[in-house]
């Protein structure tokens, strides 16, 4: 793949990066309506529900990052709004809405080229949400597997958490957000904005920017500790902060098949091997490989290089949190300025949509 761009289907593009603008962009994506819009807006966003962990970093905010250095414009924010389909402990969302801020900053979000904000501060993102709702069909949102899959693990079956794409289509649609990098658990509720966006644009006028997934193929779901996907609800989660103990103890409890250590072994079917190569050049990783087929490699060996993988990966960005944590106004400060920035852009939005709909 010569610019590690290309569609897996007709919705997605699966990404190696790197990327440039002029890769990304395609006429479909900018309304006319909204020649201020940078031609490249790249948003994501994460809840505040829990510890951010491997999958999150590789899933997200790693594509994020270098689409950051790249080009273009990045707008990231704490979806606490959304984060209420799950958490009702005010002092655990406060906790976590103010953690995730600092782990974007100690990963290396910039505030002075990204706009951080909590999605809570920008009303105008529950304004959108309802107008979409308007013109989002039943059946759309019936299909959609997240809110199944939440209920079947318990979570309650709230309206919000059945409008939880719709919001999420405001999140997307209110910034013109060009590219969305997200895990593959995400494509569903991306393209339900892409749908809205378009139903929306159908019925009054090229208004909406049609967002596109960006989903990178070797990264797309990193495992757990059980090997099923790895998720802050699932138990299975290995984090990037917190203490270091906790961290050895998660890694040398990921489940492995039975073999002995003098047996060759599948890399392909183990799951501390599918989370070291998340930290390997593919030199390193074909070497990795071979010993795991030569045996002599036994689980706890192949743990104890993951964790030092992780530790050489993630120590800089954990000393750096450490600091970021001493400077107790830090987080205020940077999610204020990102909501006045993030608004700038939220109204003029909103002024379009309220115009097209007959509200202005
Ligand atoms: P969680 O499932 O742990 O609650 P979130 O839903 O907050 O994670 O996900 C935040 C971002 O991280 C999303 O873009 C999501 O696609 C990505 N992500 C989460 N888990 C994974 C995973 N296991 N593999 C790849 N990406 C992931
Ligand atoms: N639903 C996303 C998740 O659980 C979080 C999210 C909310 C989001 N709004 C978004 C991600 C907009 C990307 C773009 O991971």
């Amino acid at each position: 793949m010569a610019h590690g761009l290309r569609r897996t289907d007709p919705k997605v593009w699966e990404v190696t990066f790197p990327v440039t603008v002029a890769e990304c962009y395609t006429s479909t994506m900018r309304p006319s309506s909204s020649p201020s819009s940078p031609r490249l807006r790249v948003l994501s966003g994460i809840q505040p529900s829990g510890s951010l962990h491997l999958g999150n970093y590789f899933g997200s905010i790693k594509p994020n990052l270098e689409q950051q250095k790249k080009a273009g414009e990045s707008v990231f924010f704490v979806a606490d709004l959304h984060a209420l389909t799950t958490v009702q402990d005010a002092d655990e969302l406060r906790e976590a809405r103010h953690d995730i801020i600092l782990d974007y900053l100690a990963c290396g979000f910039d505030p002075a080229k990204a706009i951080i904000f909590f999605q809570s501060d920008v009303p105008e993102h529950t304004e959108l949400s309802w107008i979409l709702s308007t013109v989002a069909p039943m059946g759309l949102l019936e299909r959609a597997v997240s809110y199944k899959e939440k209920v079947q693990k318990g979570i309650a079956a709230s309206v919000g958490l059945f409008t939880y794409p719709v919001l999420m289509a405001a999140d997307i649609l209110l910034y013109d957000a060009t590219h969305v990098p997200v895990g593959r658990d995400q494509k569903q509720h991306v393209e339900i904005a892409r749908d809205l966006a378009i139903k929306f644009n159908n019925a009054f006028g090229d208004t909406l920017v049609v967002p596109e997934p960006v989903i990178r193929a070797e990264v797309a779901v990193v495992p757990g500790t059980d090997g099923q996907k790895m998720s802050k609800s699932y138990g299975n989660a290995i984090p990037i902060f917190g203490d270091e103990k906790k961290i050895e103890k998660a890694i040398m409890s990921i489940v492995t098949d039975s073999k002995g250590a003098e047996e060759p072994k599948d890399p392909e079917k183990c799951t501390v091997f599918q989370l070291h190569k998340l930290f390997l050049s593919q030199a390193e990783t074909k070497a990795l490989v071979e010993k795991y087929r030569a045996g002599g490699l036994g689980y706890g060996e192949a743990k104890k290089m993951l964790f030092s993988a992780y530790m050489e990966h993630f120590g800089s960005l954990r000393s750096k949190r450490e600091e970021l944590m001493q400077k107790s106004k830090l987080v205020d400060g940077v999610a204020r300025e990102g909501a006045e920035r993030a608004r700038a852009i939220a109204v003029k939005t909103m002024e379009r949509v309220r115009k097209a709909v007959g509200l202005l």
